[in-house]
C-alpha cells in the first residue's frame, strides 16, 4: 500500500479546479499532517483518496497498486453514528471483516476500553457530546485496524482536555502501526503530532518537508504568510 505516490490528481467538478495537478509521496510511517487555508482542498484530497469521490485526472499508486485495498479508514469532522449503542456502533462496524461475532464483541469491548468509552457502551450514540463522538469515531476506525487511517479535523470544536484525549489516542494508533494522514486547523497539534508537513493552497502541495523544518524554516512565501496568520482569506478567495 505505502508509498502512496500521488501524481497529477485533479478534481475540477464543475469545470473549476479544485485539485490542480496534485503531486504527493506518502511514506507508510508516522502521522502526515496536511495544513493549508479554507477551501484548499484537504477535505476533498482526503476523500479522493478513500475513494468517497472520483478524480477528474491524475493517478494513485499505492505501492504498485492501483486500488488502497481495504486497510483504509476515515473518520470525517463531524462523524455520523447509528441510532443504536456506543457499543453496536463499533461492532456493526466490524462486521463485513469479522465473521464472528464473539471476536467483534471482544475487539469492540477492547478498543471502548481504549478511548475510555467502555463505561458508556450502553447509551446511545446520538446522545454522545462532541468529544465523546469524536473518541467514538476513532474507536470504530481503529477497530477494524487499518493500514491507513484519514482523519479530517478530528479535534475541531473540541475542548482543550477533549483534544489531548484524542492526540493521545491517534498516537496510540500509530503506535500500533497504522500510517495517519490528517488535517487540522490547530497549529500547536501539528507541531505536537506531525512527522511532517504537507502544505496546501489552491488544490497544490506547497511544500512538503519534515515538521521541525517546516515551522522553523517554511520555504515558500505562502507557507511563511499561513504560519504567520496573514494568508488564509487572500488565497482561499481573491483569485
Ligand atoms: N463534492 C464536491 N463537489 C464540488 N466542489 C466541492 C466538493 N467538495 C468540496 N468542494 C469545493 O472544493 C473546495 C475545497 O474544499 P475542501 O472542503 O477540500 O477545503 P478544505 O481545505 O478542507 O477547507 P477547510 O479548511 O475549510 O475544511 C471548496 O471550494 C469546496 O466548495
Ligand atoms: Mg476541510
Amino acid at each position: 500500500m505505502f508509498p502512496l505516490r500521488v501524481s497529477g490528481l485533479r478534481f475540477a467538478p464543475d469545470g473549476r479546479a479544485i485539485l490542480d495537478g496534485l503531486d504527493l509521496e506518502v511514506s507508510g510511517e508516522g502521522i502526515s499532517v496536511i495544513l493549508g487555508p479554507n477551501g484548499a482542498g484537504k477535505t476533498v484530497l482526503l476523500r479522493l483518496l478513500a475513494g468517497l469521490l472520483p478524480p477528474d485526472g491524475g493517478r494513485l499508486d499505492w505501492g504498485g497498486a492501483a486500488q488502497a485495498g481495504g486497510r483504509l479508514a476515515m473518520v470525517f469532522q463531524q462523524p455520523m453514528m447509528l441510532r443504536l449503542s456506543v457499543f453496536t456502533n463499533v461492532e456493526f462496524a466490524l462486521r463485513p471483516q469479522m465473521p464472528s461475532a464473539a471476536d467483534r464483541r471482544q475487539r469492540t469491548a477492547e478498543v471502548l476500553a481504549r478511548v475510555g468509552l467502555a463505561h458508556r457502551e450502553k447509551d446511545c450514540a446520538r446522545l454522545l457530546s462532541g468529544g465523546e463522538r469524536q473518541r467514538l469515531a476513532l474507536a470504530r476506525a481503529w477497530a477494524m485496524r487499518p493500514r491507513l487511517l484519514l482523519l479530517d479535523e478530528p479535534t475541531a470544536a473540541l475542548d482543550p482536555s477533549a483534544t489531548e484525549a484524542v492526540e493521545r489516542i491517534i498516537r496510540e494508533i500509530r503506535t500500533e502501526g497504522a500510517k495517519v494522514l490528517m488535517t487540522t486547523h490547530n497549529l500547536g497539534q501539528a507541531t505536537r503530532l506531525a512527522d511532517d508537513i504537507v502544505f496546501l493552497t489552491d488544490g497544490r502541495v506547497q511544500e512538503h518537508a519534515p515538521a521541525q523544518r517546516f515551522f522553523a524554516h517554511p520555504q515558500s512565501p505562502a507557507a511563511k504568510a499561513f504560519l504567520q496568520g496573514e494568508l488564509p482569506w487572500r488565497i482561499a478567495f481573491e483569485r
